[in-house]
């Protein structure tokens, strides 16, 4: 921690360290920011002087970072194995493959693509050539709403619960205007007439984390804590969704819990560092984790305190380390996708 402390403060200004709510409490401790994936994104875009930023996230955080910031600014990733499963779950290809799917059946001309934050910048630059649009967990009503204003169809990709979640529950339409788009098989696994019938043909994806709450654990916990409320982020499944209280991004749970009356139970179902920080931070809530057999974000847990100071000390010493990148071509595109979410209104949650 002291040698964290003389990189960042031998950095001074030239550093801005940005921290996404389920970093671990070692690393979190030296951001400058934290926040969820909407609110980072606003942030690197309103930091031109920095000249580093360190992204303590994952790599699609960094790479959206690294679009919406000047070319000369560079963002660092302290560890290049902090991938995410989801993102990886959309490949170009595969996205390139399911449009002539849509095409050939007649319907590419009036679907918007619309891509999670959490996806690669060429999945992002797919979207920005295509007239589509970025979303993440805190706009997706407000995102849907515009792509819906645009066209008849959304191709929501690459994760089917946060889509399914907010058609459903935010936008008033029912599970039969949903179907999902299974790149590993023939056309999806869908006929012309099922993509032509649909509204939201959604990306089979999930988050390897979020996707394990089960609505077995709901019951189970609202058994075992009478009047507790239950809190999880949409891209839970749908059938744990129902059963839950309040749904909203990483960000509305921390304000939820916040805003909450002393006394009062919670059941949490989101990534365990941000889950075990809330309950730290608020004593006189009693908070618990949603479900007993999740565990932490593999990927975000690789951001720890020796991969930051590493980075940090070569930062001081001007060797610049794990800068990512994203090419011109796909950075010009990426960004036309992020810039329509960034001026849109944000801020989601069901009640
Ligand atoms: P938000 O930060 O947008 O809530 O997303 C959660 C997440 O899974 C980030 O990887
Ligand atoms: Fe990806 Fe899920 Fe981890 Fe977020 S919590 S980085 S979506 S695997």
């Amino acid at each position: 921690m002291e040698r964290a402390r003389r990189a960042k403060a031998a950095l001074g200004d030239r550093l801005f360290i940005l921290g996404h709510h389920y970093q671990r409490d070692e690393v979190i401790q030296f951001a400058d920011v934290t926040g969820d994936s909407f609110k980072l994104a606003r942030e690197a875009a309103a930091r031109p002087n920095a000249e580093f930023i360190v992204f303590c996230g994952v790599h699609f955080m960094a790479e959206s970072a690294d679009i919406l910031t000047a070319p000369e600014q560079k963002v660092i990733l302290p560890d290049l194995a902090a991938g995410c499963s989801m993102a990886d779950m959309a490949r170009l290809a595969q996205v390139e493959d399911a449009w002539d799917v849509l095409a050939d059946a007649g319907v590419a001309d009036v679907t918007v693509p619309v891509t999670y934050m959490n996806s690669s910048a060429d999945i992002k630059a797919f979207c920005g050539k295509h007239d589509g649009v970025v979303c993440t967990s805190s706009n997706a009503k407000a995102v849907l709403k515009w792509a819906l204003n645009r066209g008849e169809k959304v191709l929501f990709f690459p994760d089917q619960h946060l889509g399914r979640n907010t058609a459903v529950l935010q936008m008033g339409m029912s599970l039969d205007d949903c179907v999902v788009y299974d790149p590993h098989k023939y056309n999806g696994g869908l006929t012309a007439e099922e993509l032509q019938a649909a509204t939201m043909i959604l990306w089979k994806g999930h988050c390897s984390v979020h996707g394990r709450f089960t609505h077995e654990a709901v019951d189970e916990v609202r058994a075992r804590i009478p009047g507790v409320n239950v809190l999880v982020h949409p891209e839970c499944q749908h059938e744990v969704v129902l059963k839950s209280d309040l749904i909203g991004s990483t960000e509305f749970i921390i304000k939820t819990i916040q805003q909450a009356e002393p006394g009062s139970k919670w059941a949490i179902g989101t990534e365990l560092n941000l889950v075990k920080r809330l309950a730290n931070d608020h004593p006189d809530l009693e908070i618990t984790f949603l479900e007993q057999h999740v565990c932490y974000c593999a990927t975000m847990n690789r951001i720890d305190l020796p991969h930051l100071v590493w980075a940090l000390e070569n930062l001081a010493q001007g060797h610049v380390v794990n800068q990512i990148t994203v090419d011109p071509e796909t950075e010009h595109y990426a960004k036309a996708a992020l810039q329509r979410m960034l001026d849109l209104p944000g801020e989601t949650a069901r009640d």
